[in-house]
């Protein structure tokens, strides 16, 4: 479930172009259980009308401090008093430089200044041309809204309505979406530093072919994603899969498992967890050519021999950082039967405080799983749900251990 469900936001929306897609940021927040109100400014309006968001968010708009639909008149404080949050997507340079002077000339900036500063956070999505972006007058306002207290969020990159290219669109719906996640979410590992590897390893025999298996790279992603929600910073070490890097998260992509180990090694000394859900190829191919291996007509197979792979979780949990605790290593068991009696022999084995284990065949590829944890004191369950879920709850019980 969204960190989010439940939630009361208020969602501003100031003049500018990327209000069309404050529409799909309204839908997502409804989607994910969030009750949303809708407060415009007048230039919004001529960019997104108030029926398209009473539509989409389900409640009448407001877009006037003098709407008389409220007994008081006072909707500045009425809609400030019940939000959990206020997002103001898109936040024009001229919005956000009336916040830093407290103007209160329309609803939307009266409401900003009214909320209570300890109880209602305001979040910003600046959304500009890039030359106002990069203007010193705007980038000296940014530095002041934060030291406010005013969580901004970046801004992408890319074309821009009027034809350039470069800083300032508005994030996209989804990018919003993921950063509000993050911030409600519980901020267990902040001020951590977490290296996840995941995925395949692929092992060539020659340029063309080469040796890999079912893993997905699901698990290791989300739980990259819910570190990251929950405020580390987050390294993915990543084998061959075609999934999105989650937001926030920085990804490093590799191939074959001495790749990975390399790759691995170059950022641990930074970590202060390492969470190993790849699924490393236990062996390689003894010599890997560097030609495609051709048919000579003969019916003859090719021999293959093979050499075993470096243990990456166990190089690592043994090394100095790793067998002191500095750096808590968790090992995932992937098996096709007697879960508890195998992990628990490959916690020992590998030398690790935490091993999590799953049924492997059943769980390669698809968005669920269930897990067993297991550690010095015992083991336990974290019963079948999306693996979104269970990398969440991975991460909440890691962040109890350190
Ligand atoms: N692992 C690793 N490097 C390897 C092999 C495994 O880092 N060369 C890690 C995996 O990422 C996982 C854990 O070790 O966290 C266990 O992986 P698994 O394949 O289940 O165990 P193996 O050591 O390969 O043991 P076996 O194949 O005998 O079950």
């Amino acid at each position: 479930m969204s960190t989010l469900a439940g939630k009361h936001i208020v969602l501003g929306l100031s003049g500018g172009i990327a209000a069309f897609k404050s529409a799909e940021l309204c839908r997502a927040l409804v989607k994910a259980g969030v009750t949303v109100q809708v407060v415009m400014t007048e230039a919004a309006e001529h960019f997104m009308t108030a029926v398209t968001m009473q539509a989409l968010s389900g409640r009448p708009v407001y877009t006037s401090q003098w709407d008389p639909r409220e007994a008081n008149n006072m909707a500045h404080i009425n809609l400030s008093r019940e939000a959990d949050a206020i997002v103001v997507a898109p936040a024009s340079a001229d919005f956000m430089a009336k916040l830093l002077h407290g103007g209160a000339d329309e609803l939307l900036s009266l409401m900003c200044l009214a909320r209570p500063i300890n109880q209602v956070p305001l979040i910003v999505a600046p959304a500009m041309n890039r030359e106002m972006w990069n203007n010193p007058a705007t980038q000296r306002n940014v530095a002041q809204l934060k030291a406010d207290g005013i969580h901004v969020l970046d801004v992408g990159q890319g074309d821009q309505a009027c034809g350039e290219t470069g800083d300032g669109r508005m994030l996209e719906a989804d990018e919003i979406l993921e950063d509000l996640e993050a911030f409600f979410s519980p901020n267990v590992l902040a001020g951590k530093a977490v290296l996840v590897t995941a995925g395949p390893t692929y092992e060539a025999i020659d340029p063309v072919r080469g040796i890999t298996n079912l893993s997905s790279g699901k698990m290791g992603f989300a739980i990259a994603r819910a570190a990251r929600m929950a405020g580390a910073s987050v390294t993915l070490v990543a084998g061959p899969v075609h999934l999105p890097t989650p937001r926030g998260v920085q990804r490093v992509d590799v191939r074959s498992a001495r790749q990975m180990l390399d790759a691995v090694q170059l950022h641990a000394d930074a970590a202060d967890v390492f969470i190993a859900t790849a699924a490393v190829a236990d062996w390689r191919p003894a010599h890997s050519a560097d030609q495609k291996i051709k048919k000579d007509g003969s019916g003859q197979t090719p021999e293959l021999s093979f050499v075993e792979n470096p243990d990456i979780l166990a190089t690592i949990a043994q090394s100095p950082r790793g067998a002191s605790g500095e750096l808590f290593c968790v090992g995932f068991a992937a098996e096709s039967h007697d879960l508890l009696a195998h992990a628990t022999a490959k916690r020992i084995r590998k030398g690790v405080p935490l091993l999590v284990g799953n049924i492997g065949p059943a769980t390669f590829g698809q968005d669920d799983n269930a897990l067993l944890l297991v550690d010095t004191s015992g083991a336990r369950e974290l019963p079948h749900a999306s693996k979104q879920a269970l990398a969440l709850d991975l991460i909440a019980h890691i962040a109890r251990q350190i």
